[in-house]
């Protein structure tokens, strides 16, 4: 794995923002589609507002970009505040020039009997425009990415799954108290994540220094589900001091 430290988090987000400029410069000369696999959570805000700020500035531009978001809570209407629709539109979407009907997200609002099909097509889907070129990862405090819990096994696929206490427990500011905060979520899985050609996994804060220490240089296991990026042959890791302060890096 590539591990890439940084003084602060506005610097690691200023090198993942021109890392997908370059992606896109690169594909769009070849007049080739730009599949980026994007994240939600605290983590890749910066980046987004980076993204933004270089598209005002005439510097890049989504019109031949597809994008997939790893998960979204369910069920969970997608004008709520709490939904990862609502977050992708305000803080990124709504502000560039990326086609709407290329934005992918799934759906908290599927009928629980249709949970499974519409899992099946979200699979399809990135298959059928020939696979995620790069894809963005956070890290939840207890190694999950997407939503892949712990136990999530290296084959899963994008599905319905149950959240996690910790996860919950993280939400629960959010959703003003963990009472509030949904029990299930649909998440690409960890086969769905390791097919992407290239990872770039983000991390900031102090909080996140056990697990990222952890994922990196512990056994791969299902406890940890970011452990599998071990196995993946171009990932980028992404730190500032603070999430490094536990990796000998040297
Ligand atoms: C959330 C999301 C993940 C995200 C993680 C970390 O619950 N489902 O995709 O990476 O938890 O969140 P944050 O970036 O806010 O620390």
């Amino acid at each position: 794995m590539n591990i890439n430290i940084f003084e602060n988090s506005e610097l690691g987000s200023q090198f993942v923002a021109e890392q997908i400029q370059a992606l896109i410069k690169k594909k769009t000369k070849l007049t080739e589609e730009v599949i980026l696999g994007l994240a939600t959570g605290s983590t890749p805000k910066e980046l987004y507002k980076k993204l933004v700020s270089m598209y005002k500035a005439g510097e890049i531009s989504f019109e031949q970009v597809i994008t997939f978001n790893l998960d979204e809570y369910h069920p969970m209407s997608h004008d709520s505040e709490h939904s990862y629709h609502h977050f992708m539109n305000q803080i990124f979407f709504d502000a560039v020039d990326i086609k709407a009907e290329n934005t992918w997200i799934p759906s908290g609002e599927v009928e629980k009997a249709q949970i499974e099909s519409h899992c099946r097509e979200y699979e399809q889907q990135i298959v059928d425009v020939g696979g995620i070129d790069l894809q963005l990862l956070g890290i939840g405090t207890n190694g999950h990415i997407g939503f892949n819990e712990p136990g999530s096994t290296i084959d899963s696929v994008t599905r319905y799954v149950e959240l996690d206490e910790q996860t919950r427990i993280d939400a629960a500011a959010a959703f003003g108290g963990i009472d509030n905060v949904p029990r299930n979520a649909i998440s690409m899985g960890i086969d769905t994540i390791l097919k992407a050609k290239e990872i770039v996994l983000m991390a900031w804060g102090s909080g996140k220094a056990e697990i990222i220490r952890d994922c990196l240089f512990g056994e791969i296991t299902a406890v940890k589900p970011a452990t599998f990026l071990q196995k993946h042959p171009n990932v980028h890791i992404v730190l500032d001091r603070e999430a490094a302060a536990l990796i000998d890096v040297d």
